[in-house]
């Protein structure tokens, strides 16, 4: 009954109509004849981006509950200022119903159509960076490090389609999403919202977005919605670690691997980008005309809208110091390329846009071809047409929980498992604790109902935490709700249920966090977690180590003091039941790293690591010794390996390929998916080649005993590297592939 409410809620919002209301879409030259009409201050409005929080009612960041249009406020930025878009919730607090965000998105459009002169609508984006994270009841998906460790594009695809649908759902039609920065920088507060550190990985997910998200049309069909790449261009990987510091990064390095996600979005149709608060090489990149412009529109050929990330226009002035004053920093974003303001919370931007553009001295024509981007953008999204009435049943639907569900249980990654103690089928009696055992937050990180994920007002109900899902297991469960106390004492009080459990859970945790709060200086695990696990190994017991971190935080000092580690990422509302349900072997899991975990903090390689990178103090090549290698995860079943070909052993034409395969056959016992990997290796080049590079890689279920021959093609050009003149050539000589620990070779001509 209620969800029949909402739906039909929702369906008002759809039925909305534009003031300049069509049945089909504007031509190109209809959006000309738009521009040639509207003022200078209706242009600088269309380039400009409010937050919530400007036109609710109370005071920014102060706002009242549930965040309720402000209409003089509203009537002020749309009548003087022409804004042209509007984001997120106010301030980044809280989750609103469908109901209330309809109330919101119904006055915006209302008032709009009341006080616009040019009837052109605004569009609304919104961070749903994993589900619809600001709409309750809606679902709450994997985040995107989650999504990588699946190895299964067409499954993530699908969790893009759902997260486009409920934002339709919601009434919102632009996302800030998917995250294309690579996560080179563990260390980073960000890690989690990468698809981890490898190129090919994070290609395929970037496909599954990009096309999840906007569809194979052009968003309009009430279904799917903009998606938003972001943070163009090198936004992960500052020296520090910490948020929006300094990044220098060689080109060579940029366009190996930092620019493929971006690139591949953009030949996909990608409709908008945000850019990078941080600088490369000494530039802030929103005054970076080499990138924004000669890079991203002449090479790449982007023809989107470009945003800027939160305030940093005015960031230019105030904390990059490399602009004087406002209308200074507004007239170098502008002339490197940004094409809208993030502004997001006064019209100071959109004042001195005005003043520069009146003066003279930004030109008319660079302003227009802004406006003609984002009214397109617009335009494209259906906001100028009456649409059909459409309803959206799977809004927060089992159907879209079971995919939740699915997703993360691809994702849980099994990094040890000491003489099979998992999954503990024999095991009765459990004593569970740690940082995450009873916490939803925990397993949803950052962009959870509010921005830092970490107030508990607006947790889904009736989703289960580890602990719960456990309890509703065959175990009996023992808990220590308190931990630190219980730590504090030598969990005297737990004693008994100790001694009597058969084995113990420890699920450990950072505490949700993203962007400049998420900053920490040592990777290592917390001392408080490295020693719980030392005085709970006293008992004797076997230990599960289950770990939900935002970032890979260094275990070393307790790994040989468990017997399993069940590593989850953050999975998100489903989370509670996969781990307990990986725990008990309902499920097999078959989740791989997707990036290098590393062994110590100071000893960040990457598994795409160059060949000195091996070089030990003794002159043996082994100093890679990471404590999980990337693609690294075990299974309940086994998996063998056998006859690996390749079709031809030469390639001499620019055009050519080969064909690998390899044999893979399940020998264990029960059912199981492997992700078989292809990993290749220039042996000889012009600029040092790495060890090896992940070429290609698929998912395959086997059942006990069956066989399946995988192929993969390689054509030449998939063995480029960019060259020190920074072109991307294929260099002749020989190239290894790898798949399991069997190896073959070609020779390119
Ligand atoms: C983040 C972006 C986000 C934006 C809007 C910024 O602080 O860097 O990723 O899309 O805020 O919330």
């Amino acid at each position: 009954m209620l969800k029949k409410l909402f739906v039909s809620v929702c369906l008002l919002c759809l039925q909305q109509t534009p003031m300049m209301a069509q049945s089909k879409p504007l031509t190109d030259a209809d959006i000309w004849a738009l521009i040639k009409k509207m003022s200078v201050e209706e242009k600088a409005g269309q380039m400009t981006q409010l937050d919530l929080g400007v036109i609710a009612k109370g005071d920014i960041c102060k706002l009242t509950w549930p965040q309720s249009i402000d209409t003089q406020k509203l009537k002020l930025a749309i009548q003087k200022y022409h804004i042209g878009s509007i984001l997120n919730v106010g301030c980044g607090s809280g989750t609103m119903s469908l109901a209330q965000w309809q109330s919101i998105l119904s006055d915006v459009q209302f008032y709009n159509q009341k006080y616009s002169k040019n009837g052109v609508p605004i569009v609304y984006g919104i961070d749903a960076i994993h589900g619809v994270n600001y709409t309750q009841k809606g679902t709450l998906f994997p985040q995107q490090i989650a999504q990588a460790a699946t190895w299964n594009p067409a499954l993530i695809q699908s969790v893009y389609e759902a997260t486009a649908y409920e934002m339709r759902a919601t009434g919102l039609p632009w996302n800030f999403s998917p995250v294309l920065d690579i996560g080179r920088q563990p260390l980073w507060s960000r890690f989690f919202e990468t698809f981890g550190e490898d190129v090919c990985l994070a290609q395929k997910m970037t496909a599954s977005a990009v096309i999840g998200l906007q569809g194979n049309q052009n968003a309009t069909d009430q279904y799917h919605v903009a998606a938003c790449m972001k943070h163009f261009l090198g936004y992960s990987f500052s020296l520090s670690g910490h948020d929006r510091t300094p990044a220098w990064i060689s080109e060579r390095e940029l366009r190996t691997y930092f620019l493929p996600t971006f690139k591949k979005a953009i030949d996909l149709g990608a409709k908008t980008l945000m850019v990078n608060s941080g600088e490369i090489n000494g530039v802030p990149v929103h005054v970076n005309a080499e990138l924004l412009t000669q890079l991203l529109r002449h090479e790449l050929g982007f023809k989107g809208v470009v945003v800027t990330d939160w305030e940093d226009i005015y960031k230019l002035v105030d904390i990059h110091k490399v602009a004087a004053n406002k209308h200074e920093a507004v007239f170098k974003a502008i002339n490197a390329g940004v094409d809208m303001s993030m502004t997001p919370n006064d019209f100071g931007y959109t004042e001195a846009l005005i003043d520069l553009i009146k003066q003279g001295k930004l030109r008319l024509s660079r302003i227009d071809s802004s406006v003609f981007r984002v009214i397109k953008l617009k335009n494209d999204l259906g906001l100028f047409q009456v649409m059909p009435q459409q309803t959206y049943p799977k809004f927060g639907s089992s159907e879209h929980a079971a995919l939740s569900y699915q997703v993360a249980s691809e994702s849980v990654t099994l990094l040890k498992n000491t003489n099979q103690l998992l999954p503990l089928k024999s095991v009765k009696n459990l004593f569970v604790c740690g940082p995450s055992a009873h916490s939803l937050n925990a397993l949803n990180g950052a962009w959870t109902h509010t921005w830092q994920g970490i107030d508990t007002t607006f947790n889904t109900q009736g989703k289960l935490t580890i602990l719960q899902a456990l309890q509703r297991k065959s175990f009996k469960v023992n808990y220590a709700l308190d931990f630190q106390k219980a730590q504090q004492n030598g969990f005297k009080q737990y004693e008994k249920a100790i001694k009597q459990s058969n084995c113990i859970v420890i699920c450990l945790a950072e505490q949700p966090s993203t962007e400049v709060p998420g900053n920490i200086n040592d990777l290592t695990l917390p001392e408080d977690q490295i020693q719980l696990v030392k005085s709970l190994k006293q008992f004797g017991k076997p230990i599960v180590l289950v770990c939900s971190f935002n970032r890979p935080r260094i275990i070393s000092a307790i790994e040989s003091d468990v017997a399993a580690i069940i590593y989850a990422n953050l999975l998100s509302d489903e989370g509670g039941r996969v781990i307990a349900d990986c725990i008990d072997g309902s499920i097999n899991p078959s989740g791989k790293l997707p990036f290098t975990y590393p062994r110590y903090a100071n000893d960040l390689v990457h598994y795409d690591r160059k060949h000195t990178e091996d070089l030990n103090i003794d002159f043996s090549m082994t100093a890679y010794n990471p404590q999980f290698d990337f693609g690294f995860g075990l299974s309940y079943t086994q998996f063998q390996y056998a006859d690996l070909r390749v079709s031809n052993d030469t390639m001499h034409m620019a055009a050519d390929s080969v064909m690998i395969t390899v044999k893979i056959k399940n020998t264990g016992l029960r059912a199981g998916k492997e992700v078989v990997q292809l990993y290749k290796s220039d042996l000889v080049a012009s600029v040092t080649p790495s060890v090896k590079q992940l070429h290609d890689f698929v998912k395959v279920e086997l059942l006990p005993g069956q066989e399946k021959t995988i192929s993969f093609k390689v054509y030449r050009k998939d063995l480029s590297l960019v060259n020190q003149s920074l072109k991307t050539v294929t260099e002749p000589g020989d190239f290894k592939f790898q798949i399991a620990q069997l190896f073959t070779s070609i020779y390119v001509q």
